[in-house]
């Protein structure tokens, strides 16, 4: 939920300004299951989801997985969630589903997929939901205000760590359950996506299959374009209306104009009606542009975002200049709601979920993200590597490692390396969801497949079904089930071709 974004106001009251300076370029949006801030103000259809079926169990998990110092055998304790309800047990090897944790609390997690739910029952599986260290109730040294401190404690929060949970954990769960040979799908969706299919490669001991929702694990180094996910952003508002992204294209230079007038943050302030005073006019430019990518990220029906806050923009017909601001205001209404003032920083307000994400986004997780020049609506400012380190470093007292992603997991040359190494691996994008710039959107051999869909927002497939959900996302879960099904009865065929016994 951790938006990299958020980095550069939270930085600024506890360091000093160069910081800010320096970070500001970067326009690094969230990732995430589904926005944080917006789910209940705006979508007034948060589903009900029956829990009463999950057991809550907390595992004993080694802090270091990768060295023994005496230190590395400090524990902490990480939860996870178990649905057996539908599991026809260890006699018949049936599967195990299991959710990988992403970087939120799990309680959020439980309320918002619907993959496992849905497709358990069909397949007679175990269910287990695995909560990502340092996030929700998993957090080691007794606390998040401890865990979270500094880089002596954050430092041991990374994708290795907690691939290295996960497969702890698994193992675990099959010997609880007495069944050494019940295959094992994992699931995730955005950062959890990418940690399925790492899971995948580096477990294959442990996890039959993958399926990588909205995983942009190609967002690294110069492996795509920079300005890829902003590209995407513009074409969708684009091509929802035209006027609507004429609109915005103009905004910016206005609100510039009025900053720039004597008392042009108080009347800024005034015109969105902002909580608190204004220290300049980027306040306003990033809000509304965080704006804009939630709305594109999550777009989905039945109330899609982008229409709505196209519609209000359009709907307020320009009689003069100043109307432009109106507008995108009310745009930005839209998608919030009528509220009696607007907090500029309400992407940005630190939690312990954005804390965590930051330390892993300015150690490894570094995707270069900015507003480049292709056709884009948002005014420029590339992503500037060397200021991005020099942030982190200042903050943290260690520089970010961007080299480490691509060294670990080897995503360069994707096609060539997993042909003749992978298998068993879905990757699902929608190419509306500006993420998908990073995703694997081509398939790589029988068994390492995309799906696309054209509409599609991010995660939207692993999500809670909606009534009224598009025939095409139907589908889409249908042919990902229906995989999945195969890898599994491949799987019990080998078991019983090789005469493996129970
Ligand atoms: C964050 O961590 C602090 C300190 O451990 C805790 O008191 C607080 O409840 C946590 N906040 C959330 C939203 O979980
Ligand atoms: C982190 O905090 C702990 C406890 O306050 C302190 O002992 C340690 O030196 C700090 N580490 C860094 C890198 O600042
Ligand atoms: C302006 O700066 C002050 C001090 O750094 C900060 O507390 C405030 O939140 C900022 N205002 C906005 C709208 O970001
Ligand atoms: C928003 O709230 C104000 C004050 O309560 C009200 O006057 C206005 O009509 C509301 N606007 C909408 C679009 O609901
Ligand atoms: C990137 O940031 C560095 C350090 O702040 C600065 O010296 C450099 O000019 C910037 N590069 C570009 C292309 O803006
Ligand atoms: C695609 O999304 C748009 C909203 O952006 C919606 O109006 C349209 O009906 C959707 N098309 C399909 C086939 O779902």
């Amino acid at each position: 939920m951790p938006l990299l974004f958020a980095i550069l106001v939270l930085m600024t009251t506890s360091t000093s300004s160069s910081y800010s300076i320096s970070l500001a370029p970067s326009k690094i949006p969230q990732l995430g299951m589904s926005s944080t801030k917006l789910k209940n103000t705006h979508d007034a259809l948060t589903q009900k989801v029956d829990k009463s079926d999950l057991e809550i169990f907390y595992f004993n998990q080694d802090l270091d997985h990768f060295t023994f110092t005496p230190k590395s055998y400090m524990t902490f304790q990480q939860r996870y969630v178990i649905d057996s309800q539908h599991w026809a047990g260890a006699k018949v090897n049936a599967p195990i589903l299991a959710f990988l944790g992403e970087e939120s609390s799990l309680d959020s997690d439980l309320s918002a997929i619907g993959f496992l739910r849905d497709n358990g029952p069909r397949l007679k599986a175990l269910l287990v939901y695995i909560e990502h260290r340092y996030y929700g109730k998993s957090m080691p040294f007794g606390s998040a205000e401890e865990a979270l401190k500094n880089a002596s404690t954050l430092g041991y929060l990374n994708s290795a760590q907690a691939l290295a949970d996960y497969a702890a954990i698994l193992l675990h769960i099959k010997e609880k359950y007495s069944t050494k040979h019940s295959p094992i799908i994992v699931i995730g969706g955005s950062y959890g996506g990418m940690l399925a299919a790492w899971f995948r490669l580096k477990y294959p001991h442990i996890a039959l299959g993958a399926l990588a929702s909205s995983a942009p694990l190609l967002y690294f180094e110069d492996t795509r374009p920079k300005f890829g996910y902003y590209y995407i952003v513009t074409k969708v508002i684009k091509e929802t209306s035209e006027k609507c992204y004429n609109t915005i294209c103009k905004s910016w230079k206005e609100i510039d104009r009025v900053a720039a007038k004597p008392n042009g943050l108080l009347i800024l302030s005034q015109k969105f009606k902002t909580c608190g005073p204004l220290n300049g006019s980027s306040d306003i430019k990033d809000f509304l542009g965080t704006i804009y990518a939630e709305a594109v990220q999550y777009n989905r029906g039945p109330s899609y975002w982008v229409t709505s806050v196209c519609h209000a923009i359009d709907a307020n017909p320009p009689t003069h200049k100043n109307d432009l601001l109106n507008r995108v205001f009310a745009g930005a209404v839209a998608l919030i709601g009528n509220r009696t003032c607007y907090d500029t920083n309400m992407f940005s307000q630190p939690t312990n979920n954005s804390i965590a994400w930051r330390w892993q986004s300015c150690s490894e997780i570094v995707m270069p993200i900015g507003y480049d020049k292709q056709d884009t609506m948002f005014q420029l400012a590339p992503f500037n590597m060397t200021s991005f380190i020099e942030g982190c470093k200042s903050y943290y007292g260690v520089p970010p490692r961007p080299h480490w992603i691509m060294t670990y997991f080897g995503t360069q040359d994707i096609k060539l390396i997993l042909k003749r190494f992978g298998s068993n691996i879905i990757f699902s994008n929608g190419l509306s969801d500006p993420y998908s710039v990073g995703g694997v959107l081509e398939d790589i051999s029988d068994s390492i497949v995309a799906i696309k869909t054209k509409n599609g927002s991010h995660c939207q497939d692993i999500s809670l079904k909606r009534k009224g959900d598009p025939e095409w996302l139907v589908m889409q879960r249908e042919k990902e089930f229906k995989i999945i099904e195969s890898w599994i009865s491949m799987y019990q065929k080998d078991l019983r071709d090789l005469n493996i016994l129970i």
